[in-house]
């Protein structure tokens, strides 16, 4: 399961991925518009900061598909590397899909809340579709049977496209997420640090570290090595 960070926070990215196995950045203009900052400027840092391999998606604000499409063409040629151009699902948001999948782009189909949208979505030829986990579970629906139904869907259907489960408020939503199958998780920069979290391993790291200075104080392996 690939793991990407939902933020455009620069800070945060950095963090992440130099202590986290990060596989990407996903955007939306609502984070986008968190930032505060020029758009341009921000997307090019961001690139800079993951490099050219891992995926970066970024949202068309258009709202026809002849924008969609060339606000996608300028964004792949601006920010190059493994670039994903995201597009909500719509009528005209599944014209540019299908346009765009005949240049060759990376798309994934977003502001999914139900199956049958995914499964539209695919079949205009999205490479992933997000379906937003915690948003349903805030209408009293499910998400994460929607996304386990996504899956099972496009196996049965043998239809290749991921599920890029998006919007997670707990661990467990993204825990039963990876149980169901789903190919990707985007997750917030609070919630990465929340998932491995357990004071249990906190402890048992405490403990270590006291056993071992109890019989060799200070010293630690490095400094046996080097000779200090
Ligand atoms: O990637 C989509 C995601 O950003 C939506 O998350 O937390 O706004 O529901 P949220």
């Amino acid at each position: 399961m690939l793991y990407i960070i939902d933020t455009a926070n620069i800070e945060d990215i950095k963090r992440l991925v130099e202590f986290y196995p990060i596989d990407g950045v996903t955007t939306n203009p609502t984070i986008i518009s968190k930032e505060h900052t020029d758009f341009l400027a921000l997307v090019k840092k961001i690139r800079k900061i993951i490099g050219e391999q891992r995926m970066f998606h970024i949202q068309v604000t258009g709202e026809t598909s002849e924008k969609m499409i060339y606000e996608a063409r300028k964004l792949r040629e601006y920010v190059g590397g493994n670039f994903y151009v995201k597009i909500p699902i719509c009528e005209e948001g599944l014209r540019a899909t299908m346009k765009l999948k005949e240049e060759g782009f990376n798309v994934t189909m977003t502001a999914i809340f139900t199956q049958q949208q995914a499964l539209i979505a695919a079949k205009a030829g999205a490479d992933f579709v997000a379906p937003y986990v915690n948003r349903l579970d805030n209408i009293v629906s499910d998400g994460v049977s929607v996304v386990t139904e996504t899956v099972e869907m496009f196996e049965k259907q043998k239809i290749d496209c991921g599920v890029l489960a998006a919007s997670f408020k707990t661990v467990e939503q993204i825990h039963k997420v990876a149980m169901a199958g789903c190919q990707a998780v985007t997750i917030s920069a609070d919630l990465f640090s929340t998932l491995m979290y357990h004071p249990m391993t906190t402890k048992a790291i405490y403990d270590f570290g006291q056993d071992w200075k109890g019989v060799y104080g200070d010293t630690t392996i490095a400094d046996m090595f080097s000779g200090k």
